[in-house]
């Protein structure tokens, strides 16, 4: 039906309840890989989906590869500076002809107004795999990882810190909202999330008993926390910003002094790639409260189930099990 393809370009494109929803499919793929098959001859007819890098990357693009073969699909990888998107094209004309061939387009890319005109000009889904603004995927699987630790996740306190004025922030704060978390952003004053985000921040938070804090205080961000995590200081594209970074980031560390002021169970997430000694000490991305390695490997899970769902409520598909 044309009209009612879903999308994927920010955490709040999934309502609480759909959320709910892709995180229970994810739970239930990992446990049968092969269990659901939309990009196979017998779902949408069309087997490939493109996957458009314009950042590099090494967990994203493994695990949707990976993922989508895992669906009876074929994923065609365009590396940075390989197509003409960007320079020689519009996204609207990428858009008018990807989606006459390919049943999904995964995108990372900077700017976020580039995905919004992609998934104008496309009748199949369109998911954002990193902007400058939010990393959705990301946080799927971050909440499923969160979710297999804790078991539920209403109620939790997450805490994010850091360059909270980056795409992990935004992510963290939207999507954890979403989940009825309460969470708590901290970072240097100039470096917090929009006023544009936090606002809708406390408008989902309102409807699913969530909370929003944002703060320049580590402390006050990590008292209690359930959940921390952090992001690298310095994001793909701010490489000459580095140093002035180091210093400005310095005192929103996530070391065994931060981690004292957490729970005493809190478990630590990083999207990586981590960059020891600077946003994460070694023995904390190390030890025994670090759940990232689980957290990376839930990309893939996530990922699939977000494929899947997107297809099934665009009408691409069948998932069995879903409404
Ligand atoms: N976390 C993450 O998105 O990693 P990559 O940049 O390696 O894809
Ligand atoms: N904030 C980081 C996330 C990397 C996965 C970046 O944008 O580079």
């Amino acid at each position: 039906v044309p009209g009612s393809t879903r999308h994927f370009l920010k955490d709040t494109d999934l309502s609480p309840a759909e959320q709910a929803e892709v995180l229970e499919l994810a739970a239930r793929m990992k446990a049968a890989p092969y269990s659901v098959q939309p990009f196979a001859a017998q779902g949408s007819g069309r087997k490939t989906v493109a996957v458009i890098f314009d950042k590099t990357s090494t967990r994203t693009r493994v695990s949707f590869a990976t993922g989508i073969a895992d669906m009876g699909g074929n994923a065609l990888i365009i590396n940075p500076g390989e197509a003409q998107i960007g320079h020689k094209e519009s996204v609207e004309d990428t858009a008018r002809v990807l989606e006459r061939m390919v049943s999904t387009i995964v995108w990372r890319t900077g700017a976020h107004s580039g995905l919004v005109a992609m998934a104008e000009n496309s009748k199949v889904p369109v998911i954002n795999a990193l902007c400058d603004d939010y990393h959705p995927c990301q946080l799927l699987a971050d909440l499923l990882a969160v979710k297999e630790h804790k078991g539920e996740l209403k109620g939790l306190t997450m805490s994010y810190l850091g360059d909270a004025a980056n795409n992990m922030a935004n992510s963290y704060l939207l999507a954890g909202v979403t989940a009825g978390m309460h969470v708590r952003i901290a970072g240097p004053a100039g470096y917090l999330p929009a006023a544009e985000i936090v606002a809708a921040a406390k408008e989902r938070a309102a409807e699913t008993g969530g909370s929003v804090l944002i703060t320049t205080d580590a402390k006050e961000a990590l008292r209690g926390a359930d959940v921390v995590a952090t992001d690298t200081w310095v994001s793909m594209g701010q490489e000459a910003e580095k140093e002035a970074r180091m210093q400005l980031f310095r005192d929103y560390s996530v070391d065994s002094d931060a981690m004292a002021l957490a729970a005493d169970d809190a478990v630590v997430l990083h999207c990586l790639p981590a960059y020891r000694g600077y946003e994460i000490s070694a023995d904390v991305i190390d030890g025994p409260q670090s759940i990232v390695w689980d957290e990376a490997e839930n990309r893939l899970h996530a990922q699939k189930a977000l494929m899947a769902w997107l297809m099934h409520r665009s009408g691409l598909a069948f998932v069995e099990g879903l409404s």
